[in-house]
């Protein structure tokens, strides 16, 4: 029976276009696969927390002599590792902040990458397709006077596939501020076009994953 892992990270819930391509992608993957299983965490709602020298130091301790602390933060670990490991395609809804990720969504990569399982030279969700709905104010697409300070796709696909070994797809909806910002106004039909084509995308690529 196949599974979807679905991930949100953004603050908002109404309005929040991140949540809705990524809602998109779960609807079609789910028609696609009536029998499977999707589980969902909303990083914004429910937090994990920050990897602490708890959760690490375990990782590294033998069973037997672990404290009650890195017991419970290894426990949580191998929750969240156990749910990317036997996904068979995951979906990423996430917004930037500030030129990158929120941190709710970092906390979550922290806690899942572990050397020597999740990650190394045979990371154990390796070669799992993972679709990222990257969803922005404005454009950092190549060639606009922000591509440099993008920090989303490009930290995302290098933790992704370099760390994790997953099989990364992006999809961008730009210019979401347009009609909200008044000095954004000129990017209002963008931002509607990026939006129906992202929509499109997550429909397109959720029914075409054999999984
Ligand atoms: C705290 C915060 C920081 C943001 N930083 C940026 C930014 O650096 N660049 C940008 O283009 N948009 C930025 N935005 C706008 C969001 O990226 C935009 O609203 C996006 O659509 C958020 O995803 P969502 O619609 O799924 O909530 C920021 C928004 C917030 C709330």
């Amino acid at each position: 029976m196949p599974t979807l892992l679905h991930l949100d990270s953004s603050a908002f819930t109404d309005g929040s276009v991140s949540r809705e391509v990524s809602a998109a992608f779960r609807a079609a993957w789910q028609a696609r696969h009536p029998e499977g299983t999707v589980v969902y965490r909303d990083l914004a709602a429910r937090p994990v927390p920050h990897l602490d020298a708890h959760g690490i130091s375990a990782a590294f301790t033998p069973a037997g002599q672990q404290s009650p602390e890195q017991a419970a933060a290894l426990a949580l670990r191998e929750e969240l590792m156990t749910e990317l490991e036997q996904a068979d395609a995951i979906v990423i809804g996430t917004p930037m902040y500030n030129f990158t990720i929120p941190s709710s969504l970092k906390a979550w990569l922290d806690q899942v990458i572990l050397m020597g399982r999740t990650a190394g030279e045979s990371p154990s969700a390796a070669g799992t397709p993972v679709t990222v709905v990257a969803a922005r104010g404005g454009s950092y697409a190549p060639g606009a006077p922000r591509e440099p300070f993008e920090f989303v796709t490009t930290y995302l696909e290098k933790v992704l596939t370099g760390m994790l070994g997953l099989e990364v797809d992006f999809i961008v909806p730009e210019f979401t501020l347009a009609a909200t910002v008044p000095a954004m106004a000129g990017f209002v039909q963008q931002a509607a076009e990026s939006k129906a084509q992202a929509l499109e995308d997550a429909a397109r690529k959720a029914e075409a994953l054999a999984a």
